[in-house]
């Protein structure tokens, strides 16, 4: 059996990994931490997982990590540098925050407006956007799960960069999330009462999804590529949906680019092109690693728009957090995750 430590279980990814984990039958849940919730017990913290054997979250420090394999980290972004830095070497790492997706330091230290505190390790990090990293991921320690935006836009947009089937000077990236998305601390501005039958964007052409979309997009052109990427907070409690707007390159038809996903991703047990008549919905992705994407002719010629759909908190996080761990353990991918979604 693998040992597994989930740091940051009293969160919303924390509790997808658990809920998912719980199936893996190579998989044994040793230790969960929580920091302003430690010391409750996993029923406390989670009712929903009132099935489970029960246990206690502990601080981090209180981990004995000499019986754990494996560490799942769902910490804030910072905190997460700091904690891996200092745990034993043997250990394999899955960290699910924004700490080291960005291979650039300086890119790191603009975005997120503090010098890397971990450099070393943000050099062995590997990219796990699992259907674009399989060998990298298969024989990394460190794997840097991707951002939720970054998923839901590198999918569809990765293998067509890659051909030059699109202008790159010119994607836009129209992004909505639910408010899952953004954790489970108490924020004034995530109260239902400020976000319910509303919705707003936020982070308008700063969002620190954007560097990391751009990085993937950059090695996919081998030439810099910029974008416009603009995220939305709508009032449900999970599912995003990115719509990309683009053009096609000169002598590209919206049948190459069909034909590209779908060689791509045909197959592929989590990704589902969808015909042209029918369109990625949250509903169709719910509690699934699923990402559905579709392809649209635009009404102004050249002009072509892609739509992708995935949960957040899976496909988006601790659904492509085992996906990875079953990579770099050689089981199969789709060991303890599930393409189907709960419905409605
Ligand atoms: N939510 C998403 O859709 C999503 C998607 C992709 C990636 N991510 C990333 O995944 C990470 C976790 O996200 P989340 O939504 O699960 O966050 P969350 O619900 O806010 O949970 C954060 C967890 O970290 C713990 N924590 C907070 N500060 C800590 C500290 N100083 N030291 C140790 N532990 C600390 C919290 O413990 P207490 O609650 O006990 O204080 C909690 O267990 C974040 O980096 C996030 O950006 C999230």
């Amino acid at each position: 059996m693998l040992n597994v430590a989930i740091l940051g279980a009293s969160g919303y990814t924390g509790a997808e990994l658990i809920r998912l984990l719980h199936l893996h039958p190579h998989v044994r849940i040793a230790a969960l931490s929580a920091e302003s919730q430690a010391g409750q017990t996993l029923h406390e913290t989670f009712p929903h997982l009132g099935q489970l054997p029960n246990q206690t979250l502990v601080k981090i420090e209180d981990i004995d990590f000499s019986a754990i394999d494996l560490v799942f980290c769902c910490l804030p972004h910072g905190t997460t540098q700091s904690v891996i830095a200092g745990l034993p070497t043997h250990l394999r790492v899955i960290d699910l925050s924004a700490d080291f997706r960005l291979r650039d330091p300086a890119a790191y230290a603009e975005w997120y407006g503090h010098p890397h505190q971990a450099l070393s390790l943000q050099e062995e990090a590997v990219y796990g956007l699992t259907e674009h990293a399989r060998d990298a991921v298969g024989s990394a320690r460190l794997v840097a799960n991707p951002g939720c935006y970054p998923t839901a836009s590198l999918l569809p947009l990765l293998p067509l960069v890659k051909q030059g089937l699109l202008q790159t000077d010119r994607l836009v990236i129209d992004a909505k999330s639910g408010i899952s998305g953004a954790g489970r601390s108490v924020k004034r501005n995530l109260l239902f009462t400020e976000l319910d039958e509303g919705m707003s964007a936020y982070s308008v052409s700063r969002h620190r999804h954007t560097p990391e979309i751009e990085q993937g997009l950059t090695d996919a052109a081998g030439a810099a590529v910029q974008v416009t990427f603009v995220p939305h907070l709508i009032p449900m409690k999970r599912g995003m949906v990115a719509t990309i707007y683009a053009s096609l390159a000169a002598g590209a038809s919206l049948a190459d680019i069909r034909a590209s996903l779908s060689q791509a991703y045909q197959n592929e047990p989590f990704i589902e092109l969808l015909d042209s008549q029918s369109f990625p919905s949250t509903q169709a992705v719910r509690a699934s690693n699923c990402c559905q994407m579709g392809v649209y002719a635009g009404r102004r010629e050249q002009e072509v728009i892609l739509v992708s759909a995935i949960d957040n908190l899976v496909k988006g996080a601790s659904g492509q957090a085992v996906q990875n761990m079953n990579v770099m353990y050689g089981w199969p991918e789709t060991m303890a995750v599930d393409a189907l979604p709960v419905y409605p």
